[in-house]
Formats: structure tokens, sequence, C-alpha cells
């Protein structure tokens, strides 16, 4: 089957996560940013990450060199076009304004740069899309509430709030304010858990959070009785295999844990995270499990067809873009 043509809908993805090397000395250039690498090739060569801190590092670094709103505009305008030749019908894409305004950028320039690019992308590229506003979660939940403050002008363009970035000792209970208030705005709730933090991170953003899916999840495995909750309530999980691998919460694809959570009766999903660095977008990432975990046609149809009942889409919407 080829995966290219299978429509998915991608829910894990980090647009800052989607930026290539060269479109990164592109901006430095364009916005007179100095980057501590001589050229794309070097930059590529750096990406060789311990675990998720020796990631994010590197990631936030280069977020230096994305400053005005037709940066931003690039940025999406140039994953989307990407997601469409790989069967992405539709995306839920995850943006991290404490990443921009705290080198002073400000929200409204993001919001409305990737809005440029997200308002054009049904007539340009076949993508219908979604925007989630993530929480960084080594910052403080007063920082959090600041950025849900001063979203509010933008509120008609965000569907969801999210919880990402350094996971262990930055548990969810640390937000349960700022995600009840973002739920009394009418925002979905989603949130990273079980990456690398142990199977209590997901209890808790089950259970103090109240979030619709868990993004990632992996660790879910390592408790019965929350493998049971999870498939009782259908919580969808939002797996990204090639991030796994490069960032070592598995050891090779060949152990990730996907043919065994489906047989759990999880509702799985396959997700690309940050593609411009792990190796993949969406259908590399199905070609990938295809490949190292001997995935059948049936269940790869299947993982389709989860992205889009995961999907934040209304029915309709939902029929049409399958
Ligand atoms: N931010 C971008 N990618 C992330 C990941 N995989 N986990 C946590 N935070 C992230
Ligand atoms: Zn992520």
């Amino acid at each position: 089957m080829p995966l290219a043509s299978l429509p998915k809908a991608e829910l894990h993805l980090h647009i800052e996560g989607t930026l290539e090397p060269e479109l990164a000395f592109e901006l430095a250039a364009r916005n007179g940013v100095d980057l501590p690498y001589a050229d794309t090739e070097e930059l590529r060569k750096a990406y060789l990450f311990e675990d998720l801190q020796s990631f994010l590092d590197l990631y936030y670094g280069l977020m230096a060199v994305l400053r005005t709103e037709d940066d931003f505009e690039q940025l999406a305008d140039a994953y989307l076009a990407r997601a469409a030749a790989q069967g992405v019908r539709h995306a839920e894409i995850f943006f991290d304004p404490q990443a921009h305004t705290a080198r002073g950028v400000p929200i409204g320039t993001v919001v409305q740069g990737l809005d440029a690019a997200l308002s054009k992308s049904v007539e340009r590229h076949g993508v219908s899309t979604r925007l989630i506003m993530c929480f960084l979660r080594d910052q403080s939940a007063e920082s959090a509430m600041q950025t849900l403050e001063s979203a509010k002008p933008y509120l008609d363009r965000i569907v969801g709030v999210g919880l990402d970035s350094a996971e262990v000792g930055n548990p969810a209970s640390k937000f349960r304010e700022v995600y009840e208030a973002a739920g009394a705005l009418g925002l979905r709730k989603v949130a990273h858990a079980g990456e690398e933090g142990d199977p209590s991170y997901i209890w808790e953003a089950l259970d103090l959070l109240g979030v619709e899916r868990v993004d990632h999840g992996l660790r879910c495995m390592e408790d019965p009785a929350l493998v049971e909750r999870l498939v009782r309530d259908r919580v969808p999980l939002t797996l990204c295999p090639l991030s796994n691998v490069r960032l070592r919460a598995v050891d090779v694809l060949e152990e990730h844990p996907l043919p065994r959570m489906m047989d759990a009766g999880l509702l799985c999903t396959v997700n690309s995270d940050d593609p411009a660095y792990f190796g993949g977008y969406a259908g590399d990432n199905f070609h990938a499990v295809r490949e190292a975990l001997a995935i059948e046609p049936e269940r790869l149809r299947q993982l389709a067809r989860n992205s889009f009942l995961a999907s934040f889409l209304d029915d309709d919407e939902e029929l049409r873009s399958r």
C-alpha cells in the first residue's frame, strides 16, 4: 500500500519542530541572526540526541531565527506542503508561545503569522487545520496563566491547550488551575505525558487536568490499571515512533510497543512530533513502523482511521476529510 496516499490526520506536531536546516539558515540571513553552525550539514550533525532535554536545548536555540509574521507563515506553509505530500488531510498543530515571547516576539506575531498560512491551507494544500497552544511545563504556573491571558484576543484561532517541554520533575499537577481556566474559556485539553515520565504523569494528566487526548503516553504500558482506564474511556494516544527512537525513549524501532498497545485495545495514532529533527514526517512514521514492526495493512488503515476519530474535527468535517 502506498502510505503517502493513505489519508491521515496529524495530531502531534510542533510547528517549531518543522524548521528544516535550510529554512533556518534562510531566516537567519534574513533576520541577521548568527547561528553557531557553519552550514546546514554541520547543523544536521548536531541532531544526535541523548534524551528529551538535549533535543530541547537545540530546538529552543534554533528558534532564534523566527522573528516576524512572515517567518511563522513561511514555516507553517512549508510544513503543510510537506504534510500534504504524505497524505495528511488534517493537522492539529502545536505552538510554544513562551519560547517566542521570552525572546521578545509577541504572541500576536506568532498566531497571526501561523494563521496566515493556516487560513489558506485547505485551498492551497487540501489540509484542514487547528491550532493548539502549549504551555512549557518547565516554566512556572504563573507564566502559563499569563500566556493564557495574553492569548485571549486570539482564541477564535486556537482550539485547545497542551503541555510540553521537560516532563520529569514537572508534573501536570502544577498546571491544574491554568487548565481549569482554559476549560472555562471553551478550550479543548491535551498534554504530553508518559514520554519520559512514569505512569503517574499520565494519571495526573487525566485526573487533574482532564485531558481528552494524551500526547505520547508510551509508558502507560507499565501500569495495567492505567491501560484499562485508557481503553475504557477510549482516550486517544498520539504516538510518535521516530521521535521515541531519536530521543531514546525506546532503544530501537523494532522494540516500539505500538503493536502491543494496539493489541491491548488502546486508541493509538501515529504522528511525527518534530519531523525536521527526528527523520521524518507523518507518512515517514507510518512507513517506518510498517517496516520495523511488520504492521499489517488493516492495522495501518486502523491507525489512519483512529487519527480522524481522535481529532477535534466535528463529525461532518471528519467524514469529508477521510
Ligand atoms: N517539545 C517539542 N517536542 C517535544 C517532545 N517530544 N516532548 C516534549 N516537549 C516537546
Ligand atoms: Zn511532542
